[in-house]
């Protein structure tokens, strides 16, 4: 068997387009544009790529964005004072703290600190509690992706025996409450799990997300098994001096056994943003007493 590939290029722009049209509807029903506000303190330079994207993003959607940047000496206090001046502001829907924060910040103050009417990250714990007991809430954009992903290719996940490999607060732990929301059988794996090779074979959905290079092998999968690669790890390419990126999951021996699977590069990676789009648009609307529509 060779696996489907799944293009989360494609998928991604599918969902964009959504998105922006839903946008049209809420600008001429609310008569304003939904806002995003970006915050960036120091200078990563991941995350100066991934903020340039969000903004450009946001705009192509048809929304606003605020991109705030602090210079890496701001302190913690400094940067809550911004959360709360971007939480009274009524432009602002959605607004996403870039992590990682410089060492001397500690990010869990300044999550807190986000409205999480706004929290289009979904790391609140209101959020986080939200999730874990079935109400409406604002989802982490990674784990929301891969679900949406999932259910595009196979429908009714209900009874579908769901392997979680990893337990970030980010990724595994919501990745693993949207799958039991669908009925799944779900196991969450992680470094200590004894025999993963055997957990992962009994999976009909495999959700890796543990930022170990090929950890996953194609010989670990049950035939016909659905993967989502969340791992972006970089490796040292063939060329000296050179780096690749590459998935979780072992791409070449897991698309031999595999039934789909995403690859890294042009998998998950390119779809979170879409989703935070989506995530923005539906704080938008409940912020603006709406219903969000069914298609987001
Ligand atoms: N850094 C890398 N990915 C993310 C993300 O999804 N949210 C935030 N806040 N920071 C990130």
């Amino acid at each position: 068997m060779t696996a489907e590939i799944i293009d989360g290029r494609a998928f991604a722009d599918r969902l964009r387009a959504t998105v922006a049209e839903a946008v049209q509807a809420f600008v001429a029903a609310a008569g304003r544009k939904p806002g995003l506000a970006v915050v960036l303190v120091g200078q990563d330079p991941a995350s100066e790529v991934y903020v340039r994207s969000k903004g450009k993003a946001t705009i192509a959607a048809g929304m606003e964005s605020f991109e705030h940047r602090l210079p890496d000496t701001a302190g913690q206090d400094e940067l809550i004072a911004l959360v709360e001046q971007l939480n009274a502001d009524d432009r602002v829907d959605g607004i996403l703290v870039q992590l990682p924060l410089p060492k001397d910040i500690d990010g869990k103050v300044v999550i807190a600190a986000i409205d999480p009417a706004k929290d289009v990250d979904g790391f609140h714990v209101a959020n986080a509690g939200k999730l874990a007991v079935g109400e409406e809430a604002l989802v982490p954009c990674t784990p929301l992706g891969c679900l949406l992903m999932l259910k595009e290719r196979i429908g009714d996940l209900s009874g579908q025996d769901a392997v979680v490999i990893g337990r970030s607060n980010i990724v595994g732990k919501p990745m693993a409450q949207l799958l039991l929301q669908e009925n799944c059988t779900v196991t969450v794996a992680h470094s200590r799990t004894r025999d993963l090779p055997a957990v992962v074979r009994r999976a009909d959905i495999v959700v890796a997300a543990v930022g170990r290079p090929h950890m996953v092998k194609g010989d670990w999968l049950k035939p016909g098994a659905t993967v989502i690669d969340v791992g972006i790890n970089r490796v040292p390419a063939e060329e000296e001096g050179k780096t690749r990126l590459v998935g979780d999951v072992d791409f070449e021996s897991a698309k031999a056994t595999a039934g789909a699977i995403t690859p890294v590069p042009g998998g998950v990676g390119p779809m979170t943003i879409a989703v935070l789009l989506r995530n923005t648009l539906v704080a938008a609307h409940a912020r603006a007493g709406f219903v969000a529509p069914a298609q987001l």
